[in-house]
């Protein structure tokens, strides 16, 4: 069975970690699952949205500690390297990838799903950082994501104390967008997944530019580079029909390619 499952259903890309046997954790398996998904929805303009899932009690566990103890230090680091990688490349990918959070989101499990541009949480989700306690430390942006997300001396504390944190704190801390009862969470996933599809694919991908790319730059940068994407979208056919179809009082019909 492979580490990572994924189908695609009406423009959606359902994706489940599955090895629920070790909580989801994360393998070179489970690596080039990722990097498959990345490619498959970056070769295939069908896709516009991405649902990333666990199956079982986890999202995903984080990086497999077993990996760690058994394989040589080169495989475990370059595992890890080629994560960081694929994470980043999901960040620049031009459809939104929605995290839905059924379990525990630890360690490298947290990291994948803050590289995800929304993260819907069941009530029984969990977070952390928990590497201190291995007496290692995030490799996947724990340390970096997790600080622009949370503010600086919040990600401090969960990186320090390896605390974990249930789906409501997150919530608070704004690490995830919404939390629902467990049984709707596929629900919810869908349901966001099905406005977004609604929208312009070209306005989606300039809003998850600006945001994104956005947020590792200055201020000045970032509203500069706002404005040249917004020129973009401007000239657009999609800004065309989406602002034709307000004053003709109906329904805009964006483009599918
Ligand atoms: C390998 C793991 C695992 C992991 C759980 N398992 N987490 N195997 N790597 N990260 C395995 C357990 O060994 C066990 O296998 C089975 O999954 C079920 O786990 P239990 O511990 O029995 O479940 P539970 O008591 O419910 O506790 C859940 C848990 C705990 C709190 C999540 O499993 C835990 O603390 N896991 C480690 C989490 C962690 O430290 N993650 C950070 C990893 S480092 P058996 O065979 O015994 O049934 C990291 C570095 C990031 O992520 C670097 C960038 C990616």
């Amino acid at each position: 069975m492979a580490a990572v499952e994924y189908r695609e259903e009406d423009g959606v890309l359902w994706v489940k970690f599955n090895r629920p046997e070790a909580l989801n954790a994360i393998n070179k398996d489970f690596v080039k699952g990722l990097r498959e998904v990345v490619d498959y929805a970056r070769n295939n303009k069908t896709v516009r949205v991405i649902v990333l899932t666990g199956e079982g009690k986890a999202f995903c566990a984080g990086a497999d500690i077993k990996m760690f103890s058994e394989s040589s230090h080169f495989v475990a680091r370059s595992t890890i390297e080629e994560l960081g990688k694929v994470l980043e490349e999901m960040e620049d990918l031009e459809v939104p990838v929605i995290a839905a959070i059924n379990g525990f989101a630890l360690g490298g499990g947290c990291e994948i799903a803050m590289a995800c541009d929304i993260i819907i949480a069941s009530e029984r989700a969990s977070f952390g950082q928990p590497e201190i306690n291995l007496g290692i430390i995030p490799g996947a942006g724990g340390t970096q994501r997790l600080a622009r997300i949370v503010g600086w001396k919040k990600a401090m504390e969960l990186c320090l104390t390896g605390e974990r944190i249930s789906a409501e704190e997150a919530y608070r801390l704004g690490l995830v967008n919404k939390v629902v009862e467990h049984d709707k969470l596929m629900d919810e996933a869908k349901k966001m997944a099905e406005v977004i599809k609604s929208k312009s694919p070209y306005a989606v991908m300039l809003v998850k530019q600006a945001v994104n790319r956005g947020f590792k730059m200055g201020l000045r940068d970032g509203i500069m580079y706002e404005r040249d994407l917004f020129a973009l979208s401007f000239s657009s056919p999609d800004a065309e029909e989406g602002i034709k179809a307000f004053v003709e009082k109906r329904k805009a019909d964006f483009r599918r390619e």
